[in-house]
């Protein structure tokens, strides 16, 4: 018996070291379960992101504060009451899939490619509409499951636009107050959708607020948020159509990007020029400037695809 006993508290000792690594990772996710307090690799760096949004996001003083004061409000609270919400609404070109990769880059250090922030774009993982109810249980289970593994996780869902309706019903008990998912604090999770779904309330506005003579940073929130949110409920194109997620006020904020004019256009591509060590090139910015489309036809103010042709014409005139 007691050369049994030897035997056993050998291998013991000879499995110890080779298992250390492991059982160290077992005990952390352990630890992380039962007590709820590991935030994964979150290295929120909130002044890097307001920093970032001050000085590379032009013409978007709404973006700007809303994203900077809500994402910093909500990670100074160690046990929030709800998850933070974010919806992106605007023309294409205008800043929004740029803002949420900022916010991305500076709550987890890493680029987009860290494994606690999901993208999920509609059509390549949800083209098909008669798939619906597969998609559903499929983003549950994805959700719950990621949750449970980092309370801190990131879901970014771009392009809502074309999502299939009621697929993103299925984050209605995520988002409210009430859930309780097992070992995990679900509450502590951001989302960000994006869509241009409501942009021709937000360019109707900017272009009014021109015409009448006064500055687009006059722009409130207060003025666009409830025409965005009843835009995206009435719509069958926004991924929220008649979504219990809209009179269940689970968004936190829609966030309103503007349509961008000439101006910002030549920021963007004096930028990009910078980049490519060419700063000094100012006949290009003027180029790019004069070669992008304005709208509307009477007035020309607003460039009808933002900041996003801008590489391609810089490289058309470099
Ligand atoms: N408001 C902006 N300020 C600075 N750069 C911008 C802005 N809007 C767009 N851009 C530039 O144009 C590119 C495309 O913008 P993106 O964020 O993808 O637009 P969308 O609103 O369609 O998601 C970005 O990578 C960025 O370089
Ligand atoms: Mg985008």
């Amino acid at each position: 018996m007691a050369a049994r006993g030897a035997v056993v508290a050998l291998f013991a000792l000879f499995c110890s070291g080779s298992l250390a690594l492991v059982q160290t990772f077992q005990m952390k996710s352990i630890y992380c379960k039962i007590s709820d307090s590991c935030d994964c690799d979150f290295k929120p760096d909130i002044r890097g992101l307001e920093w970032d949004l001050y000085r590379n996001l032009y013409g978007q003083h709404l973006a700007q504060d809303v994203v900077s004061e809500a994402v910093g409000d909500f990670l100074q609270k160690e046990n929030p009451e709800r998850p933070l919400a974010l919806s992106f609404h605007g023309a294409s070109g205008t800043g929004k899939t740029l803002v949420s990769s900022m916010v991305g880059r500076h709550l987890y250090g890493t680029a987009m490619s860290s494994p606690y922030i999901h993208q999920f774009i509609p059509t390549l993982h949800f083209p098909r509409l008669d798939q619906v109810q597969h998609y559903k249980l499929d983003l549950r289970r994805w959700v719950e499951g990621n949750l449970t593994s980092c309370a801190r996780s990131i879901f970014i869902f771009d392009e809502m636009e074309k999502m299939p309706p009621g697929v993103i019903d299925v984050l209605v008990p995520f988002l409210g107050p009430d859930y309780v998912l097992f070992q995990t604090n679900y509450r502590k999770a951001i989302y960000i959708f994006i869509s241009t779904v409501g942009e021709e309330v937000i360019n109707e506005l900017t272009l009014n607020t021109r015409l009448a003579g006064r500055e687009r940073e006059d722009i409130r929130l207060q003025d666009l948020e409830a025409s965005i949110s009843q835009a995206v409920y009435n719509n069958r194109n926004s991924g929220f159509y008649q979504s219990q997620i809209i009179p269940e006020k689970l968004i936190t904020h829609f966030v309103p990007f503007l349509p961008l004019s000439r101006r910002h256009v030549e920021r963007c591509a004096l930028r990009e020029l910078c980049q490519r060590g060419e700063c000094h090139r100012k006949d290009v910015v003027e180029a790019v400037g004069g070669a992008v489309n304005y709208t509307p036809q009477d007035g020309q103010h607003f460039s009808s695809t933002g900041c996003k042709s801008v590489p391609a014409k810089v490289n058309l005139f470099l």
